[in-house]
């Protein structure tokens, strides 16, 4: 029989968003009225806008005709949507990034998960905790961690507490390491890393040869005018950083699938040799081996969100989402619970009541209020006690469940 890839079965339970699922599937079959709130996982339900509609019909009429027909698309992405990127995510923000330095996929799940695979089965790998699960996970199928112990950490990885005490941010360690993911805004905690603290990871990643894999794919929802939205804001970050961003949350892209990495040239890893390598090229390299790009339609509409008309219907769902979390903050507040997050970011964390647990939170919450969150201690240790509530859901839902918390619960 075939071998397989040992790495996986130190995988703990499945994934986590499945995971929930399947308990939400479990309880809706032994209670078949009840209306279920689903505030899990984030995942966008507003309809598409205008514009990016219209763009898709045209590029979609476009492949039907003889002179519009187009086959397999450059697999980095089309020049009109990496320039439209480089022009007004960046280059608005004062920041050059040139549209070769930035890379289309499908997804920042995919390029967060992909991205290890360029580097060293040895390198050493920071994440904070919290954190979003594929960052680790995908460390893990690739063999960079030893085996898992019981609060849900496997050896060799370095946690980066992420507490109440130090808002959720977490610190350069005392140590080197190679590989440094950062998450800004955060996800699962909704906590926002200032100039000053993205200037102390340039600073560390520097100073030891580190890689930051910078994750921005909430970055549109920074409300606060002094926020950095990239890491390319630091000076000295094109040496030491990547950054992932996506349509996702942006512009309700979920289901289309569309997002990019940004991987400056001046970027190096080292070899067995000691000889510098431009991680451009291995990310090029492995980009243009392993996909054969997003689809036209779908990045024909992703480059109209940058119209004008665009902008303004990605401005009203990102506002919407955001009076949603405030609608959260404000309940789970009033509730007795403390809370973080869902100013400059769509989730809201909050402590679970009483010190209990963060899954009986989840099942509490379920059974009681038929609302569905995702339990902290599912994207970590230092998660346990917590709760994320996320705000990509219909307003009268997010009432609701605010509603149901205080009706049906005794918190
Ligand atoms: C989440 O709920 O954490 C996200 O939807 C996960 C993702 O974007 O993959």
């Amino acid at each position: 029989m075939a071998r397989i890839n040992d790495h996986y079965l130190k995988l703990g339970a499945g994934y986590l968003f499945p995971e929930i699922s399947q308990r939400v599937r479990l309880f809706e079959e032994q209670h078949s009225d009840a209306k279920i709130i689903r505030m899990g996982i984030g995942d966008v339900v507003l309809p598409l806008g205008q514009s990016v509609r219209d763009a898709m019909h045209r590029a979609v009429d476009e492949l039907g005709t003889a002179e519009g027909f187009r086959g397999y698309g450059p697999e980095q992405g089309y020049a009109f949507l990496r320039e439209a990127i480089a022009e007004h995510e960046f280059r608005a923000c004062g920041v050059e990034i040139s549209p070769d330095e930035i890379f289309v996929s499908d997804g920042s799940k995919c390029d967060s998960a992909n991205i290890q695979e360029i580097f060293a089965v040895q390198a050493r790998v920071a994440v904070p905790d919290p954190v979003y699960p594929v960052y680790v996970d995908s460390n893990v199928m690739a063999g960079r961690s030893g085996p898992r112990d019981d609060d849900g950490r496997y050896q060799g990885i370095l946690y980066l507490p992420c507490t109440e005490a130090n808002g959720f941010l977490p610190q350069p360690p005392g140590e080197a390491v190679d590989l440094v993911y950062l998450c800004s805004p955060n996800n699962p905690t909704g906590s926002v890393a200032t100039h000053d603290m993205l200037a102390a990871w340039v600073a560390y990643a520097r100073n030891c040869g580190a890689i930051i894999l910078f994750d921005a794919a909430y970055e549109a929802y920074i409300t606060q005018e002094d926020l950095p939205h990239s890491i390319f804001e630091i000076p000295g970050a094109r040496e030491v950083a990547i950054e992932f961003r996506s349509f996702s949350k942006k512009a309700g892209f979920t289901g289309l699938r569309c997002a990019y990495l940004v991987v400056p040239k001046e970027l190096e890893g080292i070899d067995a040799q000691g000889n510098a390598v431009s991680i451009h090229s291995l990310w090029s390299r492995r980009h243009s081996t392993k996909f054969n790009g997003a689809s036209y339609p779908v990045q024909a509409g992703a480059a109209s969100i940058y119209s004008e008309q665009g902008r303004a219907e990605v401005q009203a769902s990102i506002d919407y989402y955001l009076a949603n979390a405030k609608i959260i903050r404000e309940g789970l507040s009033s509730l007795g619970l403390r809370v973080f997050g869902g100013v400059n970011a769509p989730y809201v964390w909050a402590t679970t009541p009483d010190g209990v647990g963060s899954w009986d939170f989840f099942d509490r919450l379920l059974e009681q209020a038929h609302v569905v969150g995702t339990p902290g201690a599912g994207f970590g240790a230092q998660g346990e006690g917590y709760l994320r509530l996320s705000a990509f859901a219909q307003r009268d839902q997010v009432e609701e469940a605010i509603v149901r918390m205080r009706e049906r619960m005794r918190l």
